[in-house]
């Protein structure tokens, strides 16, 4: 049996984001190259995204290449970026018929030419899929972030478009790349680390986290399931106590 028949459908994370994390030690384990476990990681990506659509999650957030992962040795990083426009080029397609909509967030203003072109023919090819929204986290992070939405807010400013009176918690959401999208319910890490890896650190001020050790190419639909029925184990209060609930 599938854990899935096990799932609340009426407790379901609307949002989870991955901080899919473990492929170079897979690949260490088996005497494979970091590469290999990268390659890896995609086959379970295709797997996550499917199960995600099966039990009805609407957005899903992958971190796929943070800002700081621009400091690995380049060889590593030019085989990340090979293997991006690959399968973004190869699913396509797949991710078109099956009503996923691809979105991006991160700094493209840094990754190659032939990365932004496959992925803003992805974005635009699957602009019309409405069963999941799938982010790509690529060149991204969470402090990077916040400092482009806090120079784009002074500008603004500046320029009398909004009043600094009226800068609060819903302005800074705004100025955000993650405008669009709801805050992440549910935030899993796989790879055994605790910890967030500047990962949409404003926009998981009330999500649930939810650490693995599995590493990221074993990680699939039940584990996905897994997760998620955790997750429907815990109590969110966002301040109040039990009895408010
Ligand atoms: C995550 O796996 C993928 C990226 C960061 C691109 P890692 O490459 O960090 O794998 P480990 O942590 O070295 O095992
Ligand atoms: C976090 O993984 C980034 C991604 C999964 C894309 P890392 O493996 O780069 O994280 P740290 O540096 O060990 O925290
Ligand atoms: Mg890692």
């Amino acid at each position: 049996m599938s854990l899935i028949d096990k799932l609340d459908h009426n407790r379901l994370p609307c949002h989870i984001a991955v901080i899919m994390d473990g492929n170079g030690r897979w690949a260490k384990a088996r005497g494979l190259s970091r590469g290999e476990g990268h390659r890896e990681g995609v086959g379970a990506i295709r797997k996550v995204v499917e199960a995600a659509s099966k039990a009805s999650v609407q957005y899903l957030t992958l971190y796929a290449f943070s800002t700081e992962n621009w400091s690995r040795p380049s060889e590593e990083v030019d085989g990340l970026m090979d293997l991006m426009v690959y399968a973004i080029t190869r699913e396509t397609a797949d991710l078109k018929k099956n009503g996923v909509r691809i979105a991006y967030i991160g700094d493209m203003e840094r990754l190659p030419e032939n990365v932004c072109a496959a992925l803003q023919e992805c974005i635009r090819e699957t602009a019309g899929g409405e069963r999941l929204t799938l982010v790509l986290a690529l060149s991204y992070s969470s402090k990077w972030e916040i400092a482009e939405a806090t120079r784009k807010i002074t500008s603004d400013v500046t320029k009398g478009i909004i009043q600094e009176k009226d800068i609060n918690e819903d302005t800074i959401s705004r100025y955000l790349t993650t405008r669009d999208l709801p805050d992440p319910d549910l935030l899993i890490r796989t790879g055994g680390e605790q910890r967030i890896s500047n990962f949409l650190l404003w926009q998981c001020a009330y999500a649930e986290f939810y650490f693995t050790d599995t590493f990221w190419p074993d990680f699939g639909e039940e584990e996905l399931y897994e997760a998620i029925l955790n997750y429907q184990g815990r109590e969110r209060r966002f301040g109040k106590i039990s009895e408010q609930i």
